[in-house]
């Protein structure tokens, strides 16, 4: 592909253009839709996205002119995905069937399952097998029309396994969706610390968070504020020091119990506080009055057989700024499909599908702190776009469980074009031919 790339003929072209600051409110539903669009890029950087007349003539400006034709279908950008545990090891099969049977989240950890089954596994992986399957993964969320997605730790613990793990997110950044990495060295108390959680706290913040930090291998830190993990105040004191060593940071707050971790995520000027599964009016407030982003994860209220969403409603009529992620992990949320998670949002946490695009998109963005390079089609900023087999946007999470991304572009090169099926006649062409 030459140095210029200009999109054509993009039935709807879904900019996500506008203000630098979080959606929130009426303005979640604003897509900065343009009928009949372009986008002009320029190595790896878009130059114009808007009117197809005026884009293209710009374009007959450049010289050397690669060409796309969307044929008039959904042209977007690619989705920012904020929260996934990328490298964790192998899938917990025993974990999902128990659960089947009727077992919930902590009766599988009492039995040997759940996060320290993972822990167990990723101390034992040789890094080159982790990142073979994180590897895969990224792969996935590429088909899935992801070009940017945060990667926790938390299934090492302790420091040797978490800086394995950072070290393979390190080596997936960029190759093909760029990875925003972030420590959560407290997603459990590791065994070997289980009657002195305050030493392994002391222990992350005096050693392995500014070891990660000098080593510039996690930009956030991240804490699972839970029943069976972290207290509020064991949270507070784990965020106040990594906010001290200049982490940005992120809470998994209100999965399963109340707990308080979300109003903390916005006093510590938190980026984000996840899952609000549990979240209550009061958070909704304070998250409406703070720039925390609320993310939510329908994707592990599903696969958890669970029936209570984070409530999406009365987070957006407070003004808090919703994102969307997967929360992909083998736990909870074995998925790399934003499409899925849009549908999931849409049908379960009644958000409109303008809604949830802007949630996945431009909102994810400001959840990995990188809204000023990624999340909208504007001049100047990354050329991460995706074209879709769909005439209008609302059919991505209409047809739930289908992916309709037909071409992921990274940085202005197309990292993902989807195959075609093969028809019968064509099928048997080959096999007379063999
Ligand atoms: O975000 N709840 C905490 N962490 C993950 C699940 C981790 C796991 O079960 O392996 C989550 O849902
Ligand atoms: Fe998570």
């Amino acid at each position: 592909m030459s140095g210029v790339l200009l999109i054509r003929n993009a039935g709807q072209l879904l900019t996500l253009r506008g203000s630098p600051a979080p959606r929130r409110g009426d303005a979640l539903g604003d897509l900065g839709l343009i009928r009949n669009g372009a986008i002009l890029i320029r190595g790896d950087a878009i130059v114009a996205a808007g009117r197809a007349d005026e884009v293209e003539r710009l374009a007959s400006e450049e010289r050397d002119t690669d060409e796309i034709d969307a044929r008039g279908r959904v042209v977007m950008p690619g989705f920012v995905d904020s929260h996934t545990h990328l490298v964790h090891g192998p899938a917990r099969l025993l974990d999902y069937e128990m659960r089947l049977r009727g077992a919930d989240y902590h009766q599988i950890s009492e039995a040997g399952g759940g996060i320290l089954a993972s822990v167990k596994a990723v101390r034992a992986a040789a890094p080159e097998v982790l990142e073979t399957q994180a590897r895969q993964a990224a792969g996935n969320f590429v088909r899935h029309g992801t070009t940017t997605l945060e990667a926790k730790s938390g299934y090492g613990l302790d420091e040797t396994a978490e800086l394995k793990t950072l070290v393979v997110v390190a080596a997936i950044d960029g190759q093909p969706a760029d990875v925003v990495p972030t420590y959560l060295g407290a997603h459990l108390v590791p065994a070997e610390y289980k009657n002195d959680p305050d030493a392994y706290i002391a222990r992350m913040c005096e050693e392995t968070m500014p070891r990660i930090r000098r080593q510039r291998l996690a930009t956030f830190a991240d804490v699972y504020c839970d029943r069976g993990a972290f207290t509020v105040d064991q949270a507070q004191r784990y965020l106040a020091c990594a906010r001290d060593l200049e982490f940005e940071l992120k809470v998994h707050a209100e999965q399963f119990e109340h707990t308080g971790a979300a109003r903390l995520a916005c006093e510590l000027g938190a980026a984000s506080a996840d899952h609000l599964e549990q979240a209550d009016a009061e958070d909704a407030v304070a998250l409406g009055c703070s720039s925390t982003i609320a993310t939510l994860l329908p994707g592990s209220v599903f696969h958890l057989g669970l029936d209570r969403y984070a409530p999406a409603r009365m987070l957006i009529e407070n003004g808090a700024a919703v994102a969307l992620a997967t929360d992909f992990n083998p736990g909870t949320s074995p998925t790399c499909s934003m499409p899925l998670v849009l549908s999931l949002a849409c049908v379960q946490m009644r958000m409109s599908p303008a809604e949830a695009i802007s949630a996945a998109t431009i909102n994810g963005a400001h959840a990995v702190r990188r809204a000023e390079s990624i999340g909208s089609l504007e001049p100047g900023k990354q050329a991460d776009v995706i074209v879709l087999n769909a005439q209008d946007y609302r059919e991505i999470p209409y047809f739930f469980g289908v992916n309709l991304v037909d071409m992921t572009i990274k940085r202005g090169v197309m990292v993902y074009r989807q195959g075609e099926v093969v028809e019968t006649t064509a099928r048997e062409k080959a096999a007379d031919a063999r």
